[in-house]
């Protein structure tokens, strides 16, 4: 099955329940590398970019299995092989946050170099530099970073960028390190402040997790823990989104407004009501939103994973609001895909001009990621006729349940 077949939809109503933060979870799976023994991780979401680190831990020599629909229970009793080969890294980027937990850990680690994808370069110079300052050493041989170190040292490090995987895989080799790392210009994502306090509970010394500066003091050895995962903004988001496009009015069960305040700021401009409530977030709409411009930002400023879903409230927005990305300069194909459903968009160098229109056309589209199939499927809420989504299997690396929780609060979709 990988298409979705979607018709206009809404007012949307009900509750949808929000899974745990896949970008958490997959550095969590990363950090228990760190300490032999057995881990319990809940509020796990089940999606594919899960199954392969699960799959990754595996080859290195972890057991991994699920007790329950969202727990995850991982034990590590035997000889780790500190490897990450190619076919797993190219799947899923993420799998680089090994690096730094290995390498501390085993004192050596072979990753595969992470490639371009399709939103642009991923380089991870920056991970590279700052653990060599650690005192790692780096060679690159066959399309692979190897690398080896005695225990590393404590350093001041200053991203040059507030990058989030370089933050964290500093973070993560740091806690083992001899003395203590201070982080500058560290990414202030709640996902790593929540990787920071699953670490803290190991017995790492982390300070400061969530602000710029993170400081921290490197321990003999760490324990595995039980462990709740945050839940997942973007998911959030794209509920949101939704909304907005549809009308209607969600509960988004178990969503963290304090963890989306910038985005809930800007939907808020645009017309649509959010607020927290006992089991989350409520959110309501009803016609057209406005027109607003929006440049995406490190947190805590509006994510670039947003900005699929701001450029599609956009196009169906009264006005014009002009888009500019910050971060990842490719990141604009899926608006083919939106102008192939009617969308005006212009796209200038790293900004695009979005002018409102009242309905889409349902077409035949593509999902380029996850983000952007997400985005086509609330795009297609407003579109007349049928917009059938291909590629749809991108939507599930990051979404739970997508097609059951989009039907659960009113949205015509089928599958194929
Ligand atoms: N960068 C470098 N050198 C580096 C590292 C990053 O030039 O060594 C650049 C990147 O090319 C990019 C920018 O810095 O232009 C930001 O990259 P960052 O390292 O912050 O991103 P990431 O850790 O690779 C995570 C999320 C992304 C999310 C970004 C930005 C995970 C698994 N991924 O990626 O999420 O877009 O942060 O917030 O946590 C997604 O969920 O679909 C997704 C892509």
């Amino acid at each position: 099955m990988d298409q979705l077949i979607l018709r206009p939809s809404g007012p949307l109503s009900g509750e949808v329940p929000i899974s745990g933060a896949k970008n958490s979870v997959l550095k969590l799976l990363a950090a228990t590398a760190l300490a032999d023994g057995t881990y319990a991780i809940h509020n796990v979401p089940r999606i594919a970019d899960v199954e392969w680190m699960s799959e990754l831990l595996i080859s290195m020599g972890a057991d991994v299995a699920w007790s329950g629909e969202q727990s995850l229970t991982v034990t590590w009793d035997r000889d780790c092989i500190p490897e990450a080969p190619y076919e797993v890294v190219e799947r899923m980027r993420a799998s680089i946050v090994v690096l730094g937990p290995l390498l501390t850990r085993f004192g050596r680690a072979k990753v595969a170099l992470p490639g371009g994808d399709d939103f642009g370069p991923r380089p991870i110079d920056m991970h590279l530099r700052a653990l060599e300052k650690m005192g790692a050493s780096f060679e690159t041989v066959h399309g692979y970073v190897e690398a080896r170190c005695e225990r590393l040292r404590g350093s001041r490090i200053t991203l040059e960028f507030p990058s989030v995987g370089a933050t964290e895989n500093v973070l993560m080799a740091a806690v083992l390190a001899e003395g203590t790392t201070v982080i500058e210009n560290a990414a202030r994502e709640p996902e790593i402040a929540d990787l920071a306090s699953f670490l803290n509970r190991m017995g790492a010394k982390v300070l400061g997790a969530g602000s710029p500066t993170i400081e921290i003091q490197g321990v003999d050895a760490l324990s595995p823990v039980d462990h709740r995962v945050i839940p997942d903004r973007i998911e959030a988001a794209t509920y949101l989104a939704a909304v907005g496009a549809a009308g209607g009015e969600v509960v988004l069960v178990g969503a963290r407004a304090d963890h989306m305040e910038m985005l809930i700021h800007k939907l808020g401009q645009m017309g649509m009501r959010i607020s927290p409530d006992s089991a989350g977030l409520w959110a309501m709409a009803s016609g057209r939103l406005k027109a607003v411009d929006v440049a995406t930002l490190p947190y805590p400023g509006l994510a670039t994973d947003y900005k699929p879903f701001l450029v599609t409230l956009l196009a169906l927005g009264e006005g014009t609001g002009i888009v500019t990305e910050n971060l990842f300069t490719g990141r604009f194909r899926y608006i083919d895909e939106l102008i192939r459903m009617g969308a005006d968009i212009r796209i200038e160098g790293h900004h695009a001009v979005v002018r409102g229109k009242e309905m889409l056309s349902g077409a035949p589209v593509k999902a380029h990621d996850i983000r952007a199939g997400a985005a086509l499927a609330v795009a297609a809420l407003r579109a007349e006729g049928e917009t059938v989504i291909s590629d749809s299997s991108h939507i599930d690396r990051g979404y739970e349940r997508f097609f059951e929780k989009m039907r659960g609060i009113g949205v015509k979709v089928d599958r194929k």
